[in-house]
Protein backbone atom coordinates (compact mmCIF):
# COMPACT_ATOMS: atom_id res chain seq x y z
CA UNK A 1 0.00 0.00 0.00
CA UNK A 2 1.48 3.41 -1.09
CA UNK A 3 1.53 6.04 1.83
CA UNK A 4 0.06 9.33 0.79
CA UNK A 5 0.67 12.75 2.40
CA UNK A 6 -2.15 15.47 2.53
CA UNK A 7 -1.11 18.86 2.51
CA UNK A 8 -3.83 21.33 3.34
CA UNK A 9 -6.08 18.46 4.54
CA UNK A 10 -8.85 21.17 6.08
CA UNK A 11 -9.52 22.89 3.00
CA UNK A 12 -12.26 21.68 0.95
CA UNK A 13 -10.24 19.82 -1.50
CA UNK A 14 -8.16 18.51 1.18
CA UNK A 15 -11.14 17.28 2.73
CA UNK A 16 -12.49 15.57 -0.04
CA UNK A 17 -8.95 13.81 -0.88
CA UNK A 18 -9.04 12.53 2.30
CA UNK A 19 -12.64 11.00 2.07
CA UNK A 20 -12.09 9.73 -1.25
CA UNK A 21 -8.58 8.24 -0.22
CA UNK A 22 -10.29 6.27 3.04
CA UNK A 23 -11.32 2.93 1.62
CA UNK A 24 -8.86 3.50 -1.24
CA UNK A 25 -7.39 -0.33 -1.76
CA UNK A 26 -3.80 0.58 -2.74
CA UNK A 27 -3.34 4.00 -1.43
CA UNK A 28 -3.14 5.13 2.30
CA UNK A 29 -3.33 8.75 4.00
CA UNK A 30 -0.27 8.78 6.10
CA UNK A 31 -0.34 12.36 7.38
CA UNK A 32 -2.82 15.35 6.81
CA UNK A 33 -1.42 18.79 7.50
CA UNK A 34 -3.27 21.54 9.28
CA UNK A 35 -2.45 24.51 11.33
CA UNK A 36 -5.58 25.33 12.27
CA UNK A 37 -7.00 22.04 13.17
CA UNK A 38 -4.06 20.36 14.31
CA UNK A 39 -4.12 17.67 16.92
CA UNK A 40 -7.98 17.33 15.98
CA UNK A 41 -9.22 13.75 14.37
CA UNK A 42 -9.85 14.19 10.87
CA UNK A 43 -12.70 11.83 11.52
CA UNK A 44 -14.47 14.58 13.05
CA UNK A 45 -15.01 16.48 9.70
CA UNK A 46 -14.95 13.23 7.31
CA UNK A 47 -16.56 10.67 8.92
CA UNK A 48 -14.94 8.24 6.57
CA UNK A 49 -11.29 8.89 7.68
CA UNK A 50 -9.40 6.51 9.48
CA UNK A 51 -10.13 7.19 13.46
CA UNK A 52 -5.76 7.06 14.08
CA UNK A 53 -5.67 9.89 11.75
CA UNK A 54 -5.30 13.26 13.54
CA UNK A 55 -4.49 16.77 11.89
CA UNK A 56 -0.86 17.61 12.26
CA UNK A 57 1.18 21.13 12.24
CA UNK A 58 2.26 21.86 8.11
CA UNK A 59 6.06 21.74 9.68
CA UNK A 60 5.56 18.41 11.55
CA UNK A 61 4.30 16.75 7.73
CA UNK A 62 6.80 18.27 6.19
CA UNK A 63 9.26 16.72 8.48
CA UNK A 64 7.73 13.13 8.49
CA UNK A 65 7.92 12.70 4.58
CA UNK A 66 10.07 10.23 3.42
CA UNK A 67 11.68 8.96 0.28
CA UNK A 68 9.05 6.99 -1.69
CA UNK A 69 6.20 9.11 -0.82
CA UNK A 70 3.53 10.82 -2.74
CA UNK A 71 2.52 13.85 -1.75
CA UNK A 72 -0.98 15.78 -2.69
CA UNK A 73 -0.77 19.27 -2.32
CA UNK A 74 -4.14 20.87 -1.42
CA UNK A 75 -2.79 24.38 -0.72
CA UNK A 76 -3.01 27.94 -1.86
CA UNK A 77 -0.75 28.51 -5.43
CA UNK A 78 1.79 30.26 -3.25
CA UNK A 79 2.46 27.53 -0.95
CA UNK A 80 2.58 24.66 -3.67
CA UNK A 81 5.39 26.75 -5.05
CA UNK A 82 7.25 27.10 -1.50
CA UNK A 83 6.98 23.21 -0.74
CA UNK A 84 7.09 21.27 -4.12
CA UNK A 85 10.72 22.06 -4.32
CA UNK A 86 11.29 20.95 -0.89
CA UNK A 87 9.36 17.65 -0.81
CA UNK A 88 11.03 16.83 -4.31
CA UNK A 89 14.24 17.27 -2.48
CA UNK A 90 13.55 14.80 -0.55
CA UNK A 91 12.76 11.93 -2.96
CA UNK A 92 8.97 12.08 -2.91
CA UNK A 93 6.50 12.53 -5.90
CA UNK A 94 4.11 15.24 -6.06
CA UNK A 95 0.63 16.10 -7.01
CA UNK A 96 -0.09 19.64 -6.78
CA UNK A 97 -3.56 20.50 -6.73
CA UNK A 98 -2.97 24.54 -7.19
CA UNK A 99 -2.08 26.31 -10.35
CA UNK A 100 1.56 26.81 -9.10
CA UNK A 101 3.08 24.12 -11.71
CA UNK A 102 0.32 24.39 -14.90
CA UNK A 103 1.61 27.72 -16.35
CA UNK A 104 5.15 26.62 -17.57
CA UNK A 105 6.23 30.18 -18.68
CA UNK A 106 7.15 32.37 -15.71
CA UNK A 107 5.92 35.45 -17.24
CA UNK A 108 2.77 34.26 -18.12
CA UNK A 109 2.25 33.11 -14.55
CA UNK A 110 3.26 36.27 -12.81
CA UNK A 111 1.43 38.18 -15.29
CA UNK A 112 -2.64 35.94 -14.41
CA UNK A 113 -1.29 34.73 -10.60
CA UNK A 114 0.00 37.99 -9.54
CA UNK A 115 2.98 37.25 -8.00
CA UNK A 116 6.44 36.28 -9.40
CA UNK A 117 7.30 32.11 -9.15
CA UNK A 118 9.69 31.61 -6.37
CA UNK A 119 11.39 28.57 -8.19
CA UNK A 120 10.61 29.18 -11.93
CA UNK A 121 13.48 26.38 -12.51
CA UNK A 122 11.20 23.81 -11.23
CA UNK A 123 8.07 24.38 -13.68
CA UNK A 124 9.34 22.43 -16.33
CA UNK A 125 9.91 19.42 -14.46
CA UNK A 126 6.04 19.68 -14.04
CA UNK A 127 3.49 17.07 -16.23
CA UNK A 128 0.30 18.71 -16.53
CA UNK A 129 -2.59 15.70 -15.91
CA UNK A 130 -5.78 15.41 -16.87
CA UNK A 131 -5.85 11.39 -17.47
CA UNK A 132 -8.68 11.37 -20.33
CA UNK A 133 -6.65 13.66 -22.87
CA UNK A 134 -2.92 14.00 -21.60
CA UNK A 135 -2.35 11.63 -19.00
CA UNK A 136 0.79 11.74 -16.94
CA UNK A 137 3.54 8.89 -17.66
CA UNK A 138 4.63 7.24 -14.44
CA UNK A 139 8.00 8.29 -14.49
CA UNK A 140 6.24 11.75 -13.59
CA UNK A 141 7.52 13.00 -10.13
CA UNK A 142 6.10 16.83 -10.84
CA UNK A 143 2.16 16.63 -11.64
CA UNK A 144 0.38 19.70 -12.04
CA UNK A 145 -3.63 18.83 -11.52
CA UNK A 146 -5.93 20.89 -13.48
CA UNK A 147 -8.26 23.33 -12.53
CA UNK A 148 -11.64 23.33 -11.64
CA UNK A 149 -12.85 25.44 -14.22
CA UNK A 150 -10.32 24.73 -16.52
CA UNK A 151 -11.06 20.86 -16.36
CA UNK A 152 -14.91 21.41 -17.11
CA UNK A 153 -13.52 23.44 -19.97
CA UNK A 154 -11.12 21.31 -21.65
CA UNK A 155 -13.12 18.38 -21.70
CA UNK A 156 -16.01 20.12 -22.90
CA UNK A 157 -14.10 21.45 -26.20
CA UNK A 158 -11.34 19.47 -27.07
CA UNK A 159 -13.35 17.02 -28.92
CA UNK A 160 -14.54 19.82 -31.28
CA UNK A 161 -11.23 21.03 -31.89
CA UNK A 162 -9.12 17.18 -32.47
CA UNK A 163 -11.84 16.78 -35.45
CA UNK A 164 -11.39 20.02 -36.79
CA UNK A 165 -15.27 21.05 -36.22
CA UNK A 166 -14.61 25.09 -35.08
CA UNK A 167 -13.44 27.52 -37.87
CA UNK A 168 -9.69 28.31 -38.05
CA UNK A 169 -8.47 31.09 -35.52
CA UNK A 170 -11.93 31.82 -34.23
CA UNK A 171 -11.77 32.80 -30.32
CA UNK A 172 -13.98 30.28 -28.36
CA UNK A 173 -16.26 32.56 -26.07
CA UNK A 174 -16.32 30.05 -22.09
CA UNK A 175 -19.01 30.38 -19.76
CA UNK A 176 -18.03 29.06 -16.07
CA UNK A 177 -20.27 28.93 -13.32
CA UNK A 178 -19.19 27.25 -9.94
CA UNK A 179 -20.49 26.54 -6.32
CA UNK A 180 -19.21 28.41 -3.76
CA UNK A 181 -16.98 25.84 -2.11
CA UNK A 182 -15.11 26.93 -5.24
CA UNK A 183 -13.65 29.81 -3.66
CA UNK A 184 -12.00 27.62 -0.68
CA UNK A 185 -12.62 27.83 2.83
CA UNK A 186 -11.43 31.02 4.10
CA UNK A 187 -13.96 33.44 4.71
CA UNK A 188 -14.67 36.79 2.81
CA UNK A 189 -17.05 39.06 3.29
CA UNK A 190 -18.75 38.25 -0.68
CA UNK A 191 -18.77 34.96 0.15
CA UNK A 192 -21.43 35.32 3.40
CA UNK A 193 -24.63 33.86 2.58
CA UNK A 194 -25.91 36.94 2.91
CA UNK A 195 -24.35 37.79 -0.27
CA UNK A 196 -24.11 34.71 -2.19
CA UNK A 197 -27.58 33.51 -1.37
CA UNK A 198 -30.63 34.26 -3.83
CA UNK A 199 -27.91 36.00 -6.21
CA UNK A 200 -25.80 35.10 -9.20
CA UNK A 201 -22.78 37.35 -10.22
CA UNK A 202 -20.04 37.54 -12.96
CA UNK A 203 -15.93 37.96 -11.21
CA UNK A 204 -12.56 38.56 -12.33
CA UNK A 205 -13.64 39.50 -15.54
CA UNK A 206 -10.93 39.02 -18.81
CA UNK A 207 -8.33 38.23 -16.08
CA UNK A 208 -9.23 34.52 -14.70
CA UNK A 209 -6.43 32.95 -13.88
CA UNK A 210 -7.54 29.22 -15.43
CA UNK A 211 -7.56 30.93 -18.75
CA UNK A 212 -3.85 30.87 -20.46
CA UNK A 213 -4.14 27.38 -19.02
CA UNK A 214 -7.00 26.32 -21.12
CA UNK A 215 -5.36 27.98 -24.01
CA UNK A 216 -2.07 25.70 -23.42
CA UNK A 217 -4.12 22.36 -22.68
CA UNK A 218 -6.18 22.85 -25.74
CA UNK A 219 -3.35 23.57 -28.14
CA UNK A 220 -1.45 20.48 -26.32
CA UNK A 221 -4.42 18.66 -27.39
CA UNK A 222 -4.87 19.49 -31.23
CA UNK A 223 -1.46 21.07 -31.88
CA UNK A 224 -3.23 24.55 -32.93
CA UNK A 225 -3.10 27.76 -31.33
CA UNK A 226 -6.40 28.39 -29.39
CA UNK A 227 -7.79 31.77 -28.26
CA UNK A 228 -10.53 31.70 -25.68
CA UNK A 229 -12.66 33.92 -23.42
CA UNK A 230 -13.49 32.77 -20.35
CA UNK A 231 -15.94 34.76 -17.47
CA UNK A 232 -16.39 32.91 -14.32
CA UNK A 233 -19.84 33.20 -12.87
CA UNK A 234 -20.50 32.33 -8.62
CA UNK A 235 -23.78 30.44 -7.97
CA UNK A 236 -25.51 29.84 -4.76
CA UNK A 237 -24.79 26.34 -4.40
CA UNK A 238 -22.65 24.09 -2.72
CA UNK A 239 -20.93 21.89 -4.92
CA UNK A 240 -21.03 21.55 -8.97
CA UNK A 241 -19.64 23.87 -11.86
CA UNK A 242 -21.36 24.02 -15.48
CA UNK A 243 -19.44 25.43 -18.46
CA UNK A 244 -21.28 26.69 -21.61
CA UNK A 245 -18.73 27.08 -24.14
CA UNK A 246 -19.70 28.58 -27.91
CA UNK A 247 -17.28 27.61 -30.60
CA UNK A 248 -17.74 29.18 -33.96
CA UNK A 249 -18.22 26.12 -36.59
CA UNK A 250 -15.95 25.02 -39.17
CA UNK A 251 -18.24 24.33 -42.33
CA UNK A 252 -21.72 22.19 -41.88
CA UNK A 253 -21.48 20.78 -38.62
CA UNK A 254 -24.56 18.61 -37.56
CA UNK A 255 -25.67 17.51 -34.41
CA UNK A 256 -24.62 13.36 -35.50
CA UNK A 257 -20.63 14.69 -36.08
CA UNK A 258 -20.64 16.38 -32.89
CA UNK A 259 -21.57 13.33 -31.01
CA UNK A 260 -19.42 10.92 -33.12
CA UNK A 261 -16.44 13.49 -32.07
CA UNK A 262 -17.40 12.99 -28.28
CA UNK A 263 -17.78 9.67 -28.30
CA UNK A 264 -14.40 8.66 -29.76
CA UNK A 265 -12.36 11.65 -27.84
CA UNK A 266 -13.90 9.50 -24.94
CA UNK A 267 -14.10 5.98 -25.95
CA UNK A 268 -12.40 3.99 -22.58
CA UNK A 269 -13.18 6.33 -20.64
CA UNK A 270 -15.45 5.47 -17.97
CA UNK A 271 -15.32 8.95 -16.15
CA UNK A 272 -16.10 11.34 -19.37
CA UNK A 273 -19.77 10.46 -21.07
CA UNK A 274 -21.17 12.47 -23.46
CA UNK A 275 -25.36 12.60 -22.09
CA UNK A 276 -27.85 13.11 -24.81
CA UNK A 277 -29.56 15.67 -22.68
CA UNK A 278 -27.67 18.90 -21.43
CA UNK A 279 -25.59 18.18 -18.67
CA UNK A 280 -26.73 18.89 -14.97
CA UNK A 281 -24.69 19.84 -11.77
CA UNK A 282 -26.89 17.98 -9.66
CA UNK A 283 -26.00 14.64 -11.91
CA UNK A 284 -22.40 14.21 -11.13
CA UNK A 285 -22.18 16.00 -7.24
CA UNK A 286 -20.24 14.07 -5.62
CA UNK A 287 -18.49 11.99 -8.35
CA UNK A 288 -15.58 11.90 -10.37
CA UNK A 289 -18.15 11.70 -13.52
CA UNK A 290 -17.97 14.43 -16.40
CA UNK A 291 -21.43 15.12 -18.54
CA UNK A 292 -20.14 16.63 -21.62
CA UNK A 293 -22.98 17.47 -24.56
CA UNK A 294 -22.65 19.55 -27.54
CA UNK A 295 -25.47 20.84 -30.60
CA UNK A 296 -25.45 23.15 -33.44
CA UNK A 297 -26.92 26.49 -33.61
CA UNK A 298 -27.34 26.57 -37.28
CA UNK A 299 -29.01 30.16 -36.84
CA UNK A 300 -25.80 31.57 -35.73
CA UNK A 301 -23.34 28.60 -37.02
CA UNK A 302 -22.25 27.93 -34.01
CA UNK A 303 -21.76 24.75 -31.79
CA UNK A 304 -22.50 25.40 -28.10
CA UNK A 305 -20.30 22.93 -26.08
CA UNK A 306 -21.15 21.69 -22.07
CA UNK A 307 -19.71 20.11 -19.36
CA UNK A 308 -20.73 19.61 -15.64
CA UNK A 309 -18.62 18.32 -12.84
CA UNK A 310 -18.42 18.67 -9.17
CA UNK A 311 -15.40 21.04 -8.34
CA UNK A 312 -13.82 19.05 -5.27
CA UNK A 313 -14.12 16.07 -7.42
CA UNK A 314 -13.72 16.28 -11.58
CA UNK A 315 -12.38 19.32 -10.80
CA UNK A 316 -9.97 18.93 -8.01
CA UNK A 317 -9.25 15.53 -5.25
CA UNK A 318 -10.58 12.81 -7.43
CA UNK A 319 -8.86 14.19 -10.49
CA UNK A 320 -5.60 14.09 -8.03
CA UNK A 321 -6.07 10.78 -7.06
CA UNK A 322 -6.35 9.64 -11.05
CA UNK A 323 -3.12 11.10 -11.25
CA UNK A 324 -1.46 9.25 -8.36
CA UNK A 325 -3.08 6.22 -9.56
CA UNK A 326 -1.17 7.20 -12.63
CA UNK A 327 2.06 7.45 -11.29
CA UNK A 328 1.56 3.97 -9.57
CA UNK A 329 0.88 2.63 -13.37
CA UNK A 330 4.09 0.57 -13.90
CA UNK A 331 4.05 -1.12 -10.29
CA UNK A 332 0.16 -2.15 -10.61
CA UNK A 333 -0.83 -5.95 -10.89
N1 LIG B 1 -12.03 24.53 -4.09
C1 LIG B 1 -11.98 24.03 -5.33
O1 LIG B 1 -13.03 23.78 -5.97
C2 LIG B 1 -10.67 23.78 -5.99
C3 LIG B 1 -10.67 23.07 -7.20
C4 LIG B 1 -9.44 22.84 -7.84
C5 LIG B 1 -8.27 23.29 -7.28
N2 LIG B 1 -8.30 23.97 -6.12
C6 LIG B 1 -7.02 24.43 -5.57
O2 LIG B 1 -6.70 23.61 -4.44
C7 LIG B 1 -6.01 24.39 -3.47
C8 LIG B 1 -6.78 24.33 -2.16
O3 LIG B 1 -8.06 24.91 -2.37
P1 LIG B 1 -9.25 24.80 -1.35
O4 LIG B 1 -10.41 25.45 -2.00
O5 LIG B 1 -9.38 23.40 -0.85
O6 LIG B 1 -8.70 25.75 -0.18
P2 LIG B 1 -9.18 26.01 1.31
O7 LIG B 1 -10.49 25.34 1.54
O8 LIG B 1 -9.11 27.47 1.52
O9 LIG B 1 -8.06 25.28 2.19
C9 LIG B 1 -6.71 25.70 2.11
C10 LIG B 1 -5.84 24.69 2.81
O10 LIG B 1 -4.48 25.11 2.65
C11 LIG B 1 -3.85 25.14 3.90
N3 LIG B 1 -2.84 26.21 3.96
C12 LIG B 1 -3.04 27.53 3.91
N4 LIG B 1 -1.86 28.20 4.01
C13 LIG B 1 -0.93 27.23 4.16
C14 LIG B 1 0.49 27.27 4.36
N5 LIG B 1 1.16 28.44 4.40
N6 LIG B 1 1.16 26.11 4.47
C15 LIG B 1 0.50 24.92 4.40
N7 LIG B 1 -0.85 24.84 4.22
C16 LIG B 1 -1.53 25.98 4.12
C17 LIG B 1 -4.95 25.38 4.92
O11 LIG B 1 -4.51 24.85 6.17
P3 LIG B 1 -4.92 25.46 7.61
O12 LIG B 1 -5.92 24.52 8.16
O13 LIG B 1 -3.67 25.46 8.41
O14 LIG B 1 -5.46 26.83 7.38
C18 LIG B 1 -6.10 24.59 4.31
O15 LIG B 1 -6.04 23.24 4.69
C19 LIG B 1 -5.90 25.82 -4.03
O16 LIG B 1 -4.66 25.99 -4.66
C20 LIG B 1 -7.04 25.85 -5.06
O17 LIG B 1 -6.78 26.77 -6.09
C21 LIG B 1 -9.48 24.22 -5.44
Amino acid sequence: VQRVVVFGASGYSGLELVRRLAGHPRLRVAHASSNREAGRAVSELVVEADGSLSFEPHDAVLDAVVDGDIVCLATPADTSADLAPKLLDRGARVVDLSGAFRIPDPEVFAEWYGFEHPCPERIAEAAYGLPELLPVPPSARLVANPGCYATASILAIAPLLSAGLVRDGAPIVVDGKSGTTGAGKKGSEALIFSEVGENLRPYRLTRHQHTPEIERALEMVSGRPVTVGFTAHLVPMRRGILVSAYAPAAGDVTDARLEEAYREAYRGSSNVRFSTTPPETGRVQWTNHTEVHARIDPRIDTILAFAAIDNLVKGAAGQAIQNVEALLGAERA
